[in-house]
């Protein structure tokens, strides 16, 4: 029975890898990306694509891990959800008003240290902000800020 049970599992866990999961991945860097749109120091551009581009962008860095169903199924929520909240790759498109709104949650969000996602840090411990990169990139968004 146990053996059967086992072999069952198998047989899901083997099946659902060939659920398609669309990456997300995009060939070009749009000129409507934030770090292009806003001539973003380099300092910020770092800082922007290594620890929120997996998510709010149209280039997410897949470990491999991150391809295996069901965990590229939690991801590819937690991305189209991002996305849909903040895009970066999508920035120039965003109305003034927009922008504005979200410069001020981005302050907010990482102030209260919301972002990135603390379940994102469990395997991405090296991308967590510092006080001090938190700081930073807040000064730069107020020297944007029109
Ligand atoms: C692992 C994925 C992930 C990463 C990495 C990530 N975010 Fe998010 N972010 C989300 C998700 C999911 C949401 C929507 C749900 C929520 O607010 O918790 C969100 C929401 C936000 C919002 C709220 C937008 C709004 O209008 O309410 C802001 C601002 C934000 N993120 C900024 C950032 C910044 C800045 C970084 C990098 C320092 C970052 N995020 C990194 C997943 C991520």
């Amino acid at each position: 029975m146990k053996r059967k049970i086992f072999l069952f599992i198998i047989i899901i866990f083997v099946g659902i890898q060939f659920i398609p999961v669309q990456p997300n991945y995009s060939e070009t860097f749009s000129k409507d990306d934030i770090i292009e749109a806003t001539k973003a120091p380099a300092d910020i551009a770092i800082m922007l694509k290594s620890s929120c581009y997996d998510c709010h962008s149209n280039n997410t860095k897949y470990p491999w891990y991150d391809k295996v169903a069901p965990i590229s199924w939690w991801i590819a929520s937690h991305i189209n959800e991002a996305k849909e909240e903040l895009n970066f790759s999508e920035w120039g498109t965003y109305s003034l008003k927009k922008k504005k709104h979200k410069l001020k949650e981005i302050v907010e969000e990482t102030k209260e240290e919301e972002m990135p996602l603390r379940s994102y840090l469990w395997t991405h411990s090296d991308v967590k902000l510092s006080k001090k990169q938190i700081n930073r990139l807040n000064t730069w968004i107020n020297s944007i800020r029109e």
